[in-house]
């Protein structure tokens, strides 16, 4: 029963929840002055989540939000290409902590041993959580707190490959734990068989390691990462202190950034092993920034229960001015870590289905600059800046 069509837009009477029979697919009805409109299959992003953890939580929480409000607070990019933050949707789930699995994703985001805060009450979405391989989804410090589904040990990444071809995802993001390398491996890989955009947020290299790069560029996919950036991030302040110094004149000696935290992701790192990776991709966002002479140093620091999802960054800067004139400089930043990454993580959901839209094979370097810690090819912030604007902006009514 449809009035009319406009840019991927149906407009048809109040009341009905219809089914795009062109594209098979479940449209999004919303109501508005005596019509509804339905957003059909083309204008949506269709996401799979792998790790139903904190980052999940309120990544799920910002896009029904963003759906009531249309737009939001805090909002780096309204629109990115046709896409709005409310036409992202959530189409598949994985995780393997049997609190989880089987409830809807609406109820698991908020299943313990997830502790950041629930500002919205999220509808249910229609989505269980499936159970994932566990492959080194735990580690030394997080096996205590997570209740490990027997279903985990034998479930493999073919299956998850199966179950992201009949969602029909665009795209999966990856949320594993810091480390776990086989894991995210693994949920790589399933992307590639189902031809699944991937959206890598943690630090294990996927965009930027050649072998990854080939597999997804030959597959006609594409691929951001590694390891998403907070809106008002630790990173992103440390790197405007330098950049702020150096742009004045000044020389910079010394620098650190410590990290305190007290979710899953900060008892995890307590680990040193498995922290290494979160320190590298720290320590090379600081790298491209300074010159050879600076000593510095990055990583997380220490766990802290009470603080919960809270964490705290200390930045200092010390150096020297004209006529050698020291100058230190002390930070100290207060944020919510989850919520902080979820504003980054819709613009990258959006720009992944924009760049599959457009044909674009491998990592996307357009984007992963402003995204992300460590992208394939580091740009400065400015630059990254006008470079994911000008992405956002071309074909902006396809
Ligand atoms: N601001 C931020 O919070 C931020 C910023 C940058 C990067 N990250 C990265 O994002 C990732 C996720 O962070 P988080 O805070 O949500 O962590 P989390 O510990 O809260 O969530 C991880 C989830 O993954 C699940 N999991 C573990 N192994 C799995 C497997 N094999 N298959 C399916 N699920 C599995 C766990 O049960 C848990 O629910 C981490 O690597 C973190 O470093 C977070």
């Amino acid at each position: 029963m449809a009035y009319g069509v406009h840019s991927g837009t149906i407009l048809v009477e109040c009341g009905h929840r219809q089914t795009d029979e062109r594209l098979r697919l479940p449209i999004l009805v919303s109501e508005t002055k005596g019509f509804v409109v339905v957003r059909t299959g083309r204008h949506r992003v269709r996401v799979a989540v792998a790790g139903v953890g904190n980052c999940a939580c309120s990544l799920v929480q910002c896009i029904v939000a963003g759906r009531a409000a249309g737009d939001q607070i805090g909002v780096t990019h309204v629109q990115i290409g046709p896409y709005g933050i409310g036409d992202v949707e959530f189409v598949a789930a994985f995780d393997i902590d049997e609190r989880k699995i089987g409830l809807d994703l609406s109820d698991a985001i908020h299943s313990d041993p997830n502790c950041t805060s629930r500002y919205i009450d999220v509808p249910n979405l229609g989505v269980p959580v499936s159970c994932g391989p566990l492959a080194d989804g735990l580690g030394q410090f997080t096996e205590t707190v997570v209740e490990l589904a027997e279903e985990a040990h034998t479930t493999t990444f073919t299956t998850v490959s199966e179950i992201l071809q009949a969602a029909q995802a665009d795209v999966l993001i990856c949320y594993m734990p810091v480390g776990a390398i086989t894991a995210t491996s693994g949920y790589a890989e399933a992307a590639v068989e189902a031809g699944v955009a991937f959206v890598n947020c943690n630090p294990e290299a996927i965009a930027t390691d050649p072998n990854w790069q080939r597999r997804f560029y030959e597959r006609g996919i594409p691929v951001l990462g590694d390891d998403i950036k907070s809106q008002l991030g630790a990173t992103t302040l440390h790197r405007t202190l330098i950049d702020l110094c150096t742009s004045r004149g000044a020389v910079i000696d010394r620098t650190y950034q410590l990290n305190v935290g007290g979710n899953t992701d900060f008892l995890n790192m307590l680990d040193p092993q498995r922290a290494s990776s979160k320190r590298a991709s720290k320590m090379s966002a600081l790298k491209s920034r300074l010159n050879s002479n600076t000593q510095f140093g990055a990583g997380p620091s220490d766990y802290v229960s009470y603080l919960a999802d809270h964490k705290v960054a200390y930045i200092t800067v010390e150096g020297r001015s004209l006529l050698g004139m020291p100058f230190s400089i002390e930070a100290k930043l207060t944020v919510e870590d989850s919520p902080n990454s979820a504003g980054v993580a819709v613009d990258a959901l959006r720009a992944a289905k924009l760049a599959k839209d457009r044909g674009i094979a491998g990592p996307v370097v357009e984007v992963c600059p402003f995204l992300f810690k460590r992208p394939p090819i580091p740009r400065p912030d400015s630059e990254a800046k006008e470079m994911i604007l000008n992405f956002a902006r071309q074909d902006a009514t396809d």
